[in-house]
């Protein structure tokens, strides 16, 4: 067998066992032998680059991270749905569809679990999985391509390749499930790294990564239930598209049904709600849609959400629990939080042992006392929130609770603004402040010096080493050697990552400062703004910062009074006098905001490549043609962009003639 058949025969079965897997939850080989086939068509391709096509297994993690996502303006805008909240609402969604459509006797409904994930569109090019966005607003969307293609449950080519459309957008959810989500949660624990709060905000913000071998790492899976755009292929309802995605390998969910009558779609209803506790991920609902997509089109849409199709709410996750004690949080801005410890609960996929009782009016308003048993929802997804006390189990030595009246770490006297419902701590001494601001500090988005934990924080501040920031920097191999259960090794790592630390960037050391208000996008623009300068930013002026776009009167008075404090002063000279440096993240402007699309594929580079090349020139890369484009770049296979732009007289170039342009700007 010839190397390039060996390939192609690879990746044809690593393609089926990913839909066996995936789709089919029906596996054929195990981990290993898959690992095995695998390794063979990297190596393969490793040996033979020039047999590499964009469609391999392979080729799921690639390219450099990205510096930001460029926008996707979505063919057909992706709306959202319309609530029912209960069985009545959707006794009159049913009664609506009957009287839209003529009091048609005989209409299909499409019911379907509505996943709590994020909504992604997916966009496969003669049958070539092409790139792939979020939802953004429903009309422009992110690129997320190239974290799409390290879900393992996308295929990068599409199955069944003489059955298919020539241009398929599907949309669907990209979710975790639960068990994948607490394991990944203990990992993230053990190395020292902040927990994530629900399975569907790790998935969003996995799929925001800018770069995509993070996101590899994550257990993202997909439900894909709409279609976009379709061309060459005629589709007549929504049961017949559901029926094709498996067939391409795409994943669908199990639980459809196909309901004709009232009765059908309630007891549809009651029984996901019944089943819901048992399923793997998160639903909050289900989606009832009109099955024909000539009747869909009768119906037609609102400006938001079609009237063809509703959301069918589920009621919110409850259950109940015992406060065991309340606990105070000392932030590192010094907000006092009191939390209530309850006795562990298992809800909608997530262990809940702690609940924040955010101040001491919410704490009045529902009479919470100690010992009490009370009921816990996790409205949706997210924080879980305590609902009331269930006054019938409490007993009669719970005592009514109030916040200390002094700081439990420093013993300070709390100070209560009467304007702020949230009492602090005053004293920038406080051990929790000082630990609270030094993790921040050190963390990923910040300075991100790696192993530097918060146990670590903990004993370098309980033993007096760090009393600010700045005495990172103070660090010996010797003080850290001296530190309980530090060995050799691990001492000269936290040097090394201290050290390798200081090459940073204004924006991540202005965010890393704590600055109330002043977040990374806040520090982004000051950045920008005072061009590495940090001198200029700490000497501004009230009015110099309102000058400046997007930052207001709140946020630009706090910097102000931040740089006013000589002690913070200090600690930034410190920082610096350390060997901090501000790296430039200098983009050349040759293109000067030019307007690049890209169809077919190209010899010299990914759609990743291409789009970092064009963008760190000062160009922009989009995905569909409009009037603005300046350049349509063609590869082989070219779709219909081509056409598009001929007829826009948008100037088309070839890749050579594209380098050819860039080496004349050079000049
Ligand atoms: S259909 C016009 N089907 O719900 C059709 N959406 O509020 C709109 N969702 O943004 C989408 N599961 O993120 C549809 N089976 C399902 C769904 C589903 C979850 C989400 C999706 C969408 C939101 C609509």
């Amino acid at each position: 067998m010839s190397t390039q058949n060996r390939i192609d025969k690879l990746k044809k079965l690593i393609q089926q066992h990913n839909i066996n897997y995936y789709v089919n939850d029906n596996p054929q080989i195990s981990d290993y032998e898959y690992d095995i086939l695998l390794k063979e068509l990297q190596d393969l391709e490793k040996k033979y680059p020039t047999l590499i096509t964009i469609d391999s297994p392979t080729q799921r993690v690639g390219s450099e991270p990205l510096s930001s996502f460029i926008q996707i303006k979505h063919s057909i805008p992706l709306l959202s749905l319309a609530n029912a909240m209960n069985e009545e609402e959707i006794i009159l969604f049913y009664n609506r569809i009957k009287k839209g459509l003529n009091n048609n006797a005989n209409i299909e409904y499409i019911c379907e679990p509505k996943i709590d994930g994020v909504a992604v569109e997916l966009v496969y090019e003669n049958g070539i999985f092409s790139y792939g966005s979020t939802r953004g607003n429903g009309e422009i969307g992110e690129d997320i391509t190239s974290n799409l293609r390290t879900i393992k449950s996308i295929p990068l080519k599409l199955s069944n390749t003489f059955d298919i459309p020539t241009l398929l957008e599907v949309r669907g959810e990209v979710f975790i499930n639960h068990k994948d989500f607490n394991n990944m949660n203990k990992i993230r624990l053990k190395e020292n790294n902040q927990p994530f709060a629900n399975p569907r905000n790790s998935a969003a913000g996995s799929l925001r990564q800018l770069d995509s071998s993070v996101t590899a790492q994550r257990p993202l899976k997909i439900f894909c239930y709409a279609p976009g755009m379709i061309n060459g292929m005629e589709l007549i309802s929504q049961e017949q598209f559901l029926n094709l995605l498996p067939k391409w390998g795409l994943p669908v969910n199990p639980l459809v049904e196909k309901c004709s009558t009232l009765d059908q779609i309630i007891s549809y209803y009651n029984k996901i709600d019944s089943l819901r506790n048992s399923l793997e991920y998160d639903i909050d609902g289900i989606v009832i849609k009109v099955n024909s997509f000539h009747n869909q089109k009768i119906l037609g849409e609102r400006s938001k959400s079609p009237r063809w199709a509703i959301a069918g709410k589920l009621k919110p996750q409850q259950t109940t629990s015992v406060i065991n004690n309340i606990e105070i949080s000392v932030g590192r801005t010094g907000a006092i939080t009191p939390v209530a410890k309850v006795e562990p609960v298992y809800l909608s996929g997530v262990t809940i042992s702690n609940i924040t009782l955010h101040n001491q009016d919410e704490i009045n308003k529902k009479d919470i006392r100690i010992g009490d048993t009370v009921l816990i929802e996790r409205a949706g997804d997210v924080i879980p929130k305590i609902v009331k006390v269930i006054i019938e189990k409490r007993e009669h030595n719970n005592s009514i609770y109030n916040l200390p009246k002094n700081c439990p770490i420093c013993n300070r006297k709390i100070y209560h603004n009467s304007k702020e419902a949230i009492v602090r701590c005053k004293n920038t001494n406080c051990k929790a402040q000082i630990k609270g601001s030094i993790e921040h500090y050190v963390s990923k988005n910040c300075m991100n010096i790696d192993g530097f934990g918060g146990k670590l924080v903990d004993q370098l501040v309980e033993n007096n080493i760090l009393n600010n920031v700045s005495d990172i920097y103070r660090l010996s191999h010797e003080i850290l050697s001296n530190l309980n259960k530090m060995g050799d090794k691990s001492a000269n790592n936290i040097i090394s990552e201290i050290e390798k630390s200081k090459k940073t960037t204004l924006s991540k050391f202005i965010t890393s400062l704590g600055i109330r208000h002043v977040g990374e996008n806040t520090s982004k623009i000051l950045e920008k703004n005072y061009n590495n300068d940090i001198n200029g930013l700490i000497n501004a002026e009230l009015d110099d910062l309102l000058k400046l776009d997007e930052i207001g009167e709140v946020v630009a008075k706090s910097i102000i009074s931040y740089f006013n404090n000589s002690k913070n002063k200090t600690i930034i000279r410190q920082c610096i006098d350390a060997g901090i440096s501000f790296e430039s993240q200098h983009i050349d402007n040759i293109l000067n905001n030019e307007i690049f699309v890209v169809t077919g594929s190209l010899q010299k580079f990914s759609r990743n490549d291409i789009k970092l090349f064009i963008e760190n020139r000062g160009g922009k890369l989009k995905s569909s043609i409009s009037r603005n484009t300046n350049y349509l770049i063609f590869g082989e296979n070219p779709g219909s962009k081509l056409k598009k732009a001929r007829d826009l007289k948008i100037k088309v170039l070839t890749e050579k003639e594209f380098l050819n342009y860039m080496e004349e700007k050079n000049d």
